[in-house]
Parts: C-alpha cells; sequence; structure tokens
C-alpha cells in the first residue's frame, strides 16, 4: 500500500517540478509547490487546480523555504544551473531529508545537446556536496516534463534512481513505482548519477534529430524490485 508522505518540491512554477508536483498529488501525497515568489507559486497551483480540480486537494503554493520544510522528502526542481545553489541556501533545512536531483546540466551546440557537468562529476554529487546533511538522490532526469503533466495518460519511463544512502534510495524507488507505469532502477551510489545526467544531453539529442519522445527503457532487466 502507497505510503502518503509531505514533500516539498524547489522551483515548481517550471514545467518539470510543476508537473511532478501533480503527479504526486494525484496520487494523494501532500505536496508544497515552491517558488522563490510566493505569488507566482500561488498562480502555477491555482492553474493546476482549476485543470484537475479535486485530484489536486493536496497541493498547496509557497516558497521554496516552505518547500524545503517539507517532512518527508524535498524534490530539487530549478532550472539546472540554479540547483546547487538554492540547494546550499536551504541546506539547513535539508538536514537528515532526502532530496531527490532531477536537474540535467545541458547545453545545445548546433543540432545537439551536450552535457554539462560540474566538477564533482553531477550535479546530484555537487548539491551533497553543499549539503552534506542531506541524503540526495539522482532520479527522474530522464522523463519529460510534459509526460509528468499529461495526468490522465500514463508515464512511460525507466528511473535509474542515484544516491549513497540506501534507505533514501529505496524511499524514491517506492515513490517511482507509485506512478503508473514507471519502473525503478537502482543504480547504485551517487558516483553513478553522471552517467544518468549526462545521457540525458544523448537522449534529448536523438529526440530532436528523430523529432520522438522517446524516454529510457532497458531491456533485460525483469524488474526493478529485487
Ligand atoms: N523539462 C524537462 O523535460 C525535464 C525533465 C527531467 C528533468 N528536468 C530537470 O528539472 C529541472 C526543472 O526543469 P524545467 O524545465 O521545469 O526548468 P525551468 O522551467 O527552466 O525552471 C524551473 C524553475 O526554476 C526556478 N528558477 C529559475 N532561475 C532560478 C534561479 N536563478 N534560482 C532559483 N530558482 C530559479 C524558477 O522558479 P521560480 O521563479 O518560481 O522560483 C523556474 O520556474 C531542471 O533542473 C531540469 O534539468 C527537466
Amino acid at each position: 500500500m502507497l505510503r502518503l508522505v509531505e514533500i516539498g518540491v524547489l522551483g515548481a512554477t517550471g514545467p518539470a517540478g510543476r508537473g511532478l508536483a501533480a503527479r504526486l498529488a494525484c496520487l494523494g501525497h501532500d505536496v508544497i509547490a515552491g517558488s522563490r515568489d510566493a505569488a507566482r507559486s500561488a498562480s502555477a497551483v491555482a492553474e493546476l487546480s482549476e485543470r484537475w480540480g479535486d485530484r489536486l486537494a493536496t497541493l498547496v503554493p509557497g516558497t521554496n523555504a516552505d518547500a524545503a520544510a517539507a517532512r518527508d522528502l524535498v524534490i530539487v526542481a530549478t532550472t539546472w544551473d540554479a540547483a546547487v545553489d538554492t540547494t546550499r541556501d536551504h541546506a539547513g533545512l535539508l538536514e537528515g531529508k532526502v532530496v531527490v536531483a532531477m536537474a540535467n546540466g545541458l547545453v545545445r551546440v548546433g543540432k545537439e545537446f551536450q552535457p554539462v557537468l560540474p566538477e564533482e562529476g553531477s550535479l546530484a554529487a555537487a548539491m551533497q556536496a553543499v549539503a552534506p546533511g542531506a541524503r540526495v538522490v539522482a532520479a527522474f532526469q530522464h522523463v519529460p516534463a510534459a509526460a509528468f503533466a499529461a495526468l490522465d495518460e500514463p508515464l512511460e519511463s525507466d528511473v535509474v534512481v542515484c544516491g549513497d544512502d540506501d534507505a533514501a534510495r529505496a524511499t524514491v524507488l517506492d515513490l517511482v513505482y507509485a506512478m503508473p507505469n514507471l519502473r525503478g532502477l537502482d543504480g547504485g551510489s551517487l558516483a553513478n548519477a553522471v552517467g544518468i545526467e549526462a545521457f540525458a544531453a544523448v537522449l534529448l539529442s536523438i529526440n530532436l534529430r528523430y523529432k520522438g519522445k522517446g524516454t529510457l527503457r532497458l531491456l533485460g532487466v525483469e524488474s526493478g524490485r529485487e
């Protein structure tokens, strides 16, 4: 049975954070949609509520600090180049919590995307470095924002989850499995997050070249559940 939790999403006014916040609220989780500007969050939540009505009864607006204070889990969904600074700014509130890093550092170069990675290897590892008390888990890098927001359509993707804290990875895998058709796969330690972040640039380049909407599906693995 799904364990309902309180989740904060920082930067929930962008397409990815807003869509993921809506998905999670739709499942019954209490979700705080954070923003640097409370009015922007209020307007994003009002738009979502107008569209989906009571299905998002547990979604509330707030500041990023309100979202970082969420009891159980925090998702950093700001633009990728603000993810580390935003994590640092809220490090005190994130102490002891599971913090999901979904950022992909990307730059468009001609007809492709290329990864932008920090010296720590991945943005997730850089977030862990600035918030050492947080339990950072990289996840959701390959799920398109539009898919999150389409609440009536099942999500079709594997979600590789990487982090150094076993219990935190298990928590995020549970969250993934609760979303219809998503399959969570344990990708191991945070050192491996570089692979999932960098692969997002390859995936987006393929989608651009073939005008596709490809996500990630790994063949030959029966289930993400051990
Ligand atoms: N788009 C996708 O399909 C997708 C898929 C998987 C993962 N991701 C990752 O998910 C994250 C969000 O993607 P997105 O496309 O939704 O991003 P986005 O629209 O570019 O930005 C999301 C939010 O970040 C906040 N923000 C902007 N600049 C900031 C700054 N300097 N400091 C703090 N916050 C700032 C803004 O919220 P406020 O102004 O309200 O504070 C903005 O609405 C990114 O890290 C991306 O790599 C995206």
